[in-house]
């Protein structure tokens, strides 16, 4: 089955997204909003998606603050044009490459994903995207990696969060390279058919579906091939709360909450908790990838 976000979403709210976009269109004659189109793909969940409204108010992106609403206020401050990506480590083809030789806008493809917040809440995202196992054969991996990691940017002048002494920057997350291959990890420049917005991670992002929200980092400057097991931020900061592996498991509680069940946003104050899937519903797709693994160890 291959889906659209206009085709799980009302007709009404597809309406209005579109006069919304063509509105934007008129009225910003300097920067037109682009409209982008990505190939439906056998990856989406038919589940109706986020609104927007939803998906670009309630963020996490602590660079911004550590308020759910701060990546709103703030990341519009964030200069994402031009944007480099420094890809190297045990790679055959090393070097500074642009987000659009990355990600060309005819090579997107649209993914409605879940994402599912360590913090035990939830949403649909149409995602624009390309598989980041594509990007990495043209790059050429070399035999002696095992793990890929991924930095984000920082500059203070635009990034007020960084002043936080409760983190430690850059903020870095990292997959083995059989999780960085899979077919449904994907390296996102859109969503709703629209460039990133800032505070979602512009103009390149990770998205890693069965894997709690915090291993997709945002607004991605380095991707380094290695042999070692990448630093992950969260885990540095609190390794009996986040590991490495962070795959989502209802069998696992973080020590502070359960993580059996999640809010979808947006659901209403009566619509009750879901239950949280095993790796987030995605596990026929990648239980293979952990065979043999105890998740409660490598959680
Ligand atoms: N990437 C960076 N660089 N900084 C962050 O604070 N937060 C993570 C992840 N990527 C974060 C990040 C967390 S905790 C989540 S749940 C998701 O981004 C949220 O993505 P969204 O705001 O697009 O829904």
């Amino acid at each position: 089955m291959k889906l659209n976000w206009s085709d799980v979403t009302p007709k009404r709210d597809f309406l209005n997204r579109r006069a919304f976009i063509a509105l934007g269109a008129a009225a910003t004659i300097a920067s037109p909003a682009v409209a982008l189109t990505g190939r439906a793909s056998a990856y989406s969940t038919d589940e109706k998606p986020n609104s927007f409204e939803e998906i670009t108010n309630y963020n996490n992106f602590y660079e911004f603050g550590m308020e759910k609403t701060d990546p709103a206020a703030y990341a519009s401050k964030l200069t994402t044009d031009p944007w480099s990506i420094e890809i190297g480590g045990m790679v055959d083809r090393p070097g500074n490459y642009d987000v659009a030789d990355i990600a060309p806008d005819n090579a997107l493809e649209e993914r409605i994903y879940r994402l599912r917040c360590v913090e035990a809440w939830s949403m649909v995202i149409p995602w624009l995207g390309v598989p980041l196992s594509g990007v990495l054969k043209k790059i050429g991996v070399q035999p002696s990696a095992k793990y890929v990691a991924f930095e984000t940017l920082t500059r203070p002048a635009e990034m007020p969060g960084l002043s936080s002494p409760f983190m430690s920057w850059p903020y870095r997350e990292g997959l083995r390279l059989d999780e960085a291959m899979h077919p449904l990890t994907l390296l996102a420049t859109g969503l709703y058919d629209q460039p990133m917005p800032k505070q979602n991670g512009a103009p390149i992002r990770l998205v890693v579906p069965w894997k709690y929200g915090f291993k997709s980092i945002k607004s991605i400057i380095r991707i380094t091939l290695t042999d070692k097991q990448p630093v992950s931020t969260w885990n540095v900061l609190q390794a009996s709360e986040y590991g490495f592996y962070a795959n989502v498991n209802p069998q696992v509680d973080h020590p502070r909450w359960s993580q059996a069940s999640e809010r979808r946003i947006g659901a209403g104050l009566f619509a009750g908790r879901q239950e949280t899937q095993m790796f987030n519903g995605y596990g026929d797709e990648v239980a293979g990838l952990y065979a043999g693994m105890d998740l409660k160890t490598y959680y």
